[in-house]
């Protein structure tokens, strides 16, 4: 029996028995001294980390992301360098649902990519959508309260959901996606990722260039409609994890284009747009996107918890040669997710191996809970302080290069009211532009029936919105609306239930 494992307690000491438990006679009770029990039960409850607020349903793997342009003119980032290899995880989501939800529900799609540069990670955090939203940090948890279930009903709300965008026309633009084909992709490789922001490159001279960042699904893109994810929902909750990881066990690996859209710094006070309003998208035609690369995805994750559960990704991660934009919303990114990540995984989660930058880390931060750091962290045993005398021996010293160049702002403290942006222009393009009829067709139907049940006046409101970015948008919506209304076979309890909420018979709601 020799080279057989020996099972062990998390001490390390061989465990004799795995099947019967240490008892008082044969019929029982057991005795407390039985601790591998006692330690095999603790260890159960303690299974679970508190899922992500949001994003909670995540499908992942490794890969590498390679660069084939030229774009050292707008930045100095080693990875961004013609002929680089990186090494990178990818996660994609959902937002709203649990991490038990179904992958095929209509949603927008988390699309978190994490780079292991030679100069530490560089995370983009992005969805599957160019927009979003909300275009003010104050405004977003009060936007997932509505994704999430009623405190009340414990269900989700769709009266909810349209009481906010219906008060908040700078959703439009995101809703309208969200509504379109583009919001229940096949599978994660059958959709695009975008940096959505607006971030910025600076380059050796210390020149800063506003970029936007775009991953071009190379599978091109396929959708399901609400009908054909039902019928799949009721075969697998887990579609997507299926087809992502079943391709890459397959060997079909799926490729993204990189590509960035550019503006120079000074040219973001001449358009006729705010250029850091995350609502609104650069348009092709005045900002040309560029090919940067492709990545790839090639190596399903051994174990999904510590890889892709456990996987920490953070808009504060950039390198040198990268970095953020005044975006309201960016900023009040760059401090939550880290926030989140050391109240979910604790306060040295980048020392968990995936988050685990692939260079030596050296720094000055000391001790805390679970602190597993091996060695001298800052490079000398004496220096544990800073500033301190023994840079020659090996402390650690900041590096100046790394300063990023100043950044122009100008204007007085104030809150400003951001409702004096047009919502409506870029979604007109949108929906009567880049949509054919067979698409507008089904944005309709799909934002008519996730409407159903809901108070008149906020579908009143709603509909004033659409009928600004075009009456047909208006009466294709409505129509589906009254539609569902008449005939959807099953309605949410969408609070509140008023006299204006349709309500089915029992009868109904059971077919
Ligand atoms: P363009 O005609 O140059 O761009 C339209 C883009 O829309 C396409 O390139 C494609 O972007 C994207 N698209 C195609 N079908 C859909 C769909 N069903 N749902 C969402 N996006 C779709 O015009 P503009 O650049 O002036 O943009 C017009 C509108 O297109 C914008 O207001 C915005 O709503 C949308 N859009 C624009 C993007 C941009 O970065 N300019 C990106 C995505 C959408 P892609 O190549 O990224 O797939
Ligand atoms: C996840 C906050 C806007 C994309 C998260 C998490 C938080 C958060 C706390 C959970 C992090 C974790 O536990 O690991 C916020 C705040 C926002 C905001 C405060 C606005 C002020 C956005 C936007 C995007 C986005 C605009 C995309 C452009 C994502 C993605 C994830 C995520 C993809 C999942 C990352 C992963 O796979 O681990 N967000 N978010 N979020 N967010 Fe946001």
């Amino acid at each position: 029996m020799a080279d057989r494992n020996t099972l062990r307690t998390s001490a390390g000491a061989p465990w004799p028995n795995n099947q019967d438990s240490l008892s008082a006679g044969e019929r029982g009770p057991l005795l407390l001294q039985d601790y591998q029990l006692i330690e095999k039960l603790a260890h159960q409850n303690r299974e679970r980390i508190p899922e992500r607020t949001v994003h909670a349903k995540g499908w992942g793997a490794h890969g590498k992301l390679v660069i084939t342009e030229d774009i050292s003119r707008y930045t100095k980032a080693k990875c961004l360098m013609k002929g680089a290899e990186t090494p990178m995880l990818a996660r994609f989501s959902t937002v709203a649902g649990e991490q038990g939800a179904a992958d095929h529900e209509r949603d927008v799609r988390g699309f978190a990519l994490k780079f292991y540069t030679e100069d530490g990670n560089w995370d983009m955090v992005g969805n599957n959508t160019p927009v979003f939203f909300v275009r003010d940090p104050y405004k977003f948890p009060d936007f997932i309260h509505t994704q999430k279930r009623h405190p009340k009903t414990n269900m989700r709300s769709p009266t909810a959901m349209f009481d906010f965008w219906s008060l908040s026309p700078e959703s439009l633009h995101q809703v309208t996606i969200l509504m379109s084909d583009r919001g229940l992709p096949q599978s994660p490789m059958q959709m695009n990722g975008y940096g959505s922001h607006t971030f910025s490159l600076w380059n050796d001279a210390g020149e800063r260039y506003w970029v936007k960042f775009h991953f071009k699904t190379e599978q091109g893109h396929a959708f399901y409609t609400n009908d054909e994810a039902e019928k799949i929902i009721g075969k697998t909750r887990e579609g997507y994890q299926e087809r992502l990881f079943n391709a890459i066990e397959d060997g079909q690996y799926p490729r993204w284009k990189f590509q960035i859209q550019v503006m120079p710094e000074l040219d973001a006070d001449k358009t006729d747009f705010n250029p850091f309003d995350l609502t609104k998208v650069w348009p092709h035609d005045q900002f040309p996107v560029i090919d940067v690369g492709y990545f790839q995805l090639n190596r399903n994750a051994d174990n999904y918890f510590a890889e892709i559960e456990n996987a920490a990704f953070s808009p504060s991660n950039v390198v040198p040669g990268i970095s953020w934009s005044p975006d309201k919303m960016l900023q009040a990114r760059v401090f939550s997710y880290a926030d989140a990540h050391r109240y979910r995984l604790g306060t040295h989660y980048e020392t968990i191996p995936v988050n685990r930058p692939r260079v030596e880390v050296h720094n000055y931060h000391k001790d805390g809970e679970m602190n597993v750091y091996g060695g001298v962290r800052t490079g000398n045993e004496n220096a544990y302080y800073e500033p301190n005398s023994f840079a020659e021996e090996g402390a650690a010293v900041e590096d100046r290069s790394a300063q990023e160049p100043p950044l122009r702002i100008s204007g007085n403290a104030d809150r400003y009211d951001h409702r004096i942006y047009d919502d409506y222009t870029q979604v007109r393009a949108l929906v009567m532009k880049v949509m054919d009829e067979p698409q507008r067709q089904r944005l309709y139907k799909n934002m008519g029936g996730a409407m159903a049940g809901i108070p008149a006046p906020i579908a009143e409101r709603w509909f004033g919105h659409l009928k600004q970015v075009h009456p047909d948008y208006e009466a294709g919506v409505r129509a589906a609306w009254n539609e569902a209304n008449a005939t959807a076979a099953y309605m949410p309890n969408s609070h509140p239930v008023t006299d204006d909420t349709p309500q089915l018979t029992s009868g109904d709601a059971a077919d």
